[in-house]
Parts: structure tokens; sequence; C-alpha cells
């Protein structure tokens, strides 16, 4: 029922928008067919209660539906404010940043300072695309939200110790915004969570702060991000965006929205819920298939096969999948699955199969440190006292991101075993391994100097440099361990 306007919208700059009102689209719009769909879904809106909500490109003449009308939403004038400017906000911003006047909110005064100064910790913007983005400011102050009539939420959602949801920042955030919350606002969250959260507990802060009603006064909607940090193929703009929203209305505004800047399209999801479990189940999906792969490996290993080389003739299937053994670190694919199990086992169902893929993925590390020992004693090295590098500390490769690094594992279990451990990684900030995890990175390792070596992350830079000056650092006897596969398996002691 938007085509109409999405079709004007791609056809021309935004703000060459004519005014465009869904109450007189029949007239403004040359496709009599979809005017009739969208006048169906204003009658069926209205019936159930919801207040219209313009998805129009212009609101001067917005005509109101009675003294609960609420001046809603439009592209046209539409303000966004980003709320958590990390991996996934920052992008974000940017994009919208280049067509909307748009506010990036963020607690972190630091991030906002080094921001305003051009720069991004996280190196997924570069100091050239924060300058194209003419249209974004940034703040620590809550109150520069309220010009802002759409918020879009991109808080961390992380796990407590005990590996259930800890939704404080998401409540957070969603108290925050609904004290800037406007009549005809849309809060859109991006954050990934289990289904029924944005509704279950946003909705409700956002009510008690905002003294607003939900769906008469205000909307929602949720659209998961899919971004992958370090890659630099499959950006914001080129990956197709699963869209949703708390009312028809509120539905096609977030899909129009995000049409507006993601080229590769959208996919509008029936409802808020659908949309929260596609997320969660991506990610889900991909832990157990590497799961399964990691228990592959450990069957290879005791059957004396490698383990690249079987995926490598398994592979040559056409359905065969993809997938990589190695330690299932990071904020998303080892972090996401416990949403989707602690929401089940909150309805009363007990998931096997998904957290039996956490227990193996959450063994890797104590599996590779006690390979590592093996091929050491094998070799007469005594463990106890040795000296190992590990090269690499971030969650994955050519990117600066820590946050639950399952190397710090494998560092731990050897340290565990009496062994000095030095870690190298050009890509991780010295000081944020130092407060987060007490390890000081080691800046330049010293030549023939080390009885192990383990190459934990495949970052270019070690590959660059090639298995010869890895070599190079170790005493004659010693020990490589490759858990990525970043060498050829002749060049190495052992690996996953
Ligand atoms: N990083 C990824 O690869 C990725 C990909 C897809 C989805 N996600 C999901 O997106 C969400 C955000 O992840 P991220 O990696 O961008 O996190 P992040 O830690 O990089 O960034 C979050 C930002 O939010 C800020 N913040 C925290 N609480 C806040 C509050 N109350 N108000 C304002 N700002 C606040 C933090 O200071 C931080 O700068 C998570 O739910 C994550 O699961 C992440």
């Amino acid at each position: 029922m938007i085509e109409p306007f999405v079709r004007l919208l791609r056809g021309k700059r935004l703000d060459e928008q004519r005014p465009y009102v869904i109450g007189n689209c029949a007239r403004a719009s040359p496709d009599e067919d979809a005017a009739s769909k969208l006048r169906t879904a204003t009658r069926r809106s209205a019936a159930k209660g919801y207040n219209m909500f313009n998805s129009s490109l212009g609101d001067r003449r917005w005509s109101r539906r009675g003294s609960k009308g609420v001046q809603v939403n439009n592209l046209r004038n539409c303000r966004i404010g980003v709320i958590g400017l990390g991996y996934v906000g920052l992008p974000l911003a940017v994009e919208f940043g280049k067509h909307f006047d748009t506010v990036g909110f963020d607690i972190n005064a630091r991030r906002i300072q080094a921001l305003k100064a051009g720069r991004d910790a996280t190196l997924e913007v570069s100091s050239t695309e924060l300058a194209a983005a003419r249209r974004l400011s940034f703040t620590g102050e809550l109150a520069d939200l309220k010009v802002c009539r759409t918020h879009i939420v991109t808080v961390p959602t992380p796990i407590d110790t005990y590996k259930r949801p800890d939704l404080s920042p998401l409540i957070g955030a969603s108290t925050s915004v609904g004290k800037v919350l406007k009549k005809g606002g849309v809060v859109i969250y991006e954050s990934t969570v289990y289904p029924g959260c944005t509704e279950e507990i946003c909705v409700p802060i956002l009510e008690r702060e905002s003294g607003l009603r939900f769906n008469r006064d205000f909307f929602v909607g949720y659209s998961p991000e899919r971004i992958n940090p370090g890659d630099k193929e499959h950006r914001l703009p080129t990956i197709k965006k699963v869209t949703s929203g708390s009312t028809p209305e509120a539905a096609e505004f977030v899909d129009a929205l995000y049409r507006s800047i993601v080229t590769a399209g959208t996919h509008r999801a029936s409802s808020i819920k659908v949309a929260e479990a596609a997320k969660v189940i991506e990610n889900t999906q991909r832990d157990v298939n590497i799961a399964l792969v990691n228990e592959l490996a450990l069957i290879f290993a005791r059957l004396g096969i490698d383990t690249e080389e079987v995926l490598k003739a398994a592979g040559s299937k056409w359905n065969f999948l993809p997938f990589r053994p190695g330690l299932v670190g990071g904020h998303c694919i080892g972090v996401d699955p416990y949403y989707l199990t602690h929401k089940a086992q909150e309805i009363g169902y007990h998931p096997e199969m998904i957290l039996a893929g956490r227990r193996l993925n959450d063994s890797m590390p104590t599996y590779v440190a006690g390979e590592i020992v093996k091929l050491m004693t094998r070799k007469r090295i005594h463990v106890n006292g040795a000296r190992a590098i590990v090269f690499g500390i971030t969650f994955k490769e050519n990117c600066p991101d820590i946050r639950n690094s399952k190397v710090v594992d494998v560092v731990r279990e050897l340290q565990n075993y009496g062994v000095h451990v030095d870690v190298h990684d050009p890509w991780a900030d010295p000081s944020e391994c130092k407060h987060e995890y007490g390890i000081r990175l080691t800046r330049a390792p010293k030549a023939r100097h080390y009885d192990a070596a383990v190459i934990a992350v495949a970052h270019r830079e070690f590959r660059e440099r090639g298995v010869k000056e890895v070599h190079g650092m170790c005493r004659r006897n010693h020990v490589l361990y490759d858990i990525k596969h970043t060498f050829p398996a002749s060049e190495v002691d052992g690996r996953l």
C-alpha cells in the first residue's frame, strides 16, 4: 500500500518529494489499486482503534482524525535519533545522516568526543565517511534527542555471568527515549532480543516514561541489524533488512525509512515478534552449525584425519554447508542463542540442541589448550615454565572487537598449565585488553624466544608475515598450533 510512495522516493531526492497525504492518496497517486489498498488499511486501523499513521512525505496537509488525532511521523521532516553508537549504531547513523537530520546519542562520553573529532575506534566508519554524513551530529545530552520523532535503539544486549539476557542497556535506553518521546513518535529497536522482548519489556517503559499510549500516541518497530564487523563487502546498504511495526502503518513507515538507505531492499515481517525471532535464529543456526563442525574436528583429531581436508572434500557437493571449526566468541553468535533459550525456558520448553551446541562451542578453548600441551609433551618441551606466544585476541579477524573473546580462555588454560603466555594483536586496543582481561599485549614478539606459538585469529597481517616469521620467533624445538587454518597443514604441528 505504500508502493506509490516508495516509487516516488526512489525516483527523487527526498527533499524534492511532494507532500503526500494518506487520506488523499487516491488523488495523489496514479496507482488506483494501491490507493484503494491504503484506504482499506486505514479503515481497518481505525476500526482497531489505531490512530492513523502518516507515511506521507509531507505533513502540512495532514488532516487530524478527531481530537485524539496524532500528527504522525513522516519521512520528509523525519529527524532521527540513534541511541547507542557502537558497531551497529554508528554505521546506521552515518547512512541516515546523509539524507536526514540525525542525532547520534551515546552515554559513553569518550566515544562521543572521538566521533566529534572524526575518529571511530571500531574502525567500521572512516573519517571521510563520517564527514560525508553532513546531517549527522553527536551528543551525550539526552535533551538533544527532543527534536527527533523517530528513535532507533542500537544498544548492546549481552548476557550476565549466568548466561541469562542482560537487558539493562535496553531498559536504560528505553527509559531515556521515553523521556523525550513525543506524540506520533516511532521507536525502532535494532538490538538483538528474544521474540516478545520489544513489546513486553520496552513498550511498557516507553509508556511509563512518556505518559503516552502505545499504538495510539506512539508506535514501535523492530528491524534487526545484520552487519558483519570487519566485512567491507557486506555493508549496511547492501544487506537486505528485515522490518516490522506495531501497526500496519507503523510497519510501512519503518519499511519505507529503511528502504531509503538500504539499496538491497527490505523484507517486511508480519509482526515484531516474527522479526525478533528471525534475527535470533540467524545466529543460533550459525552457532549450531559451527558446533557440529567443531564436534567433527574432535572426532577427526582422534582418527588422525585433517578436518580441513575432509571439509574440502565434502564441500565439493553442491549443498554441503561451508562451516569451519573454531572458537565462537564475540557479541552475537555465542550470545544470541541464550536469548532464545531463555525465552523458551520461560514458556516451559527446555531446548536441547541449541544448548548442546553452546556447550560444545564453549568447551573448545579447553580442548585447544589441551592439544597444545599434548604436542609440547610429545616434543619433550617442559610445559610448566614454558613460553608461548598467541597471535590474535580479537573475537574475529581484521576487527578490533575483543568482547567475549574465547582466545582469552585459551590463554587462561595455558596459564593454568604453568605456561607464560604473551599475546600479540595489531588490531586490539592495548588499554582495552588490559582493562577487560588484565592482559598486557606484546607489541613486538622477540625472535627465537618461544616454546609454542598459537595462531588464534587469522588477521591479514599474520597471513602476510607468513609462517616462516612465526617459526623464527620460536626456539629450535617448538610447537606451532593453528586454530584458524591460516597456514598449510604441512607447516604446523597441529590445527583444529
Ligand atoms: N556487532 C555486531 O556485529 C552486531 C551485528 C548485528 C546485531 N548486533 C546487535 O546490535 C546491538 C548493538 O551491538 P553493538 O555491537 O553495536 O554494541 P556496541 O557495544 O558496539 O555499541 C553499543 C553502544 O551503545 C552505548 N550504550 C549502552 N547503553 C546505552 C544507553 N542506555 N543509551 C545510549 N547509549 C548506550 C554504548 O556506550 C556503546 O557505544 C546488540 O544487540 C547486538 O547483538 C550486533
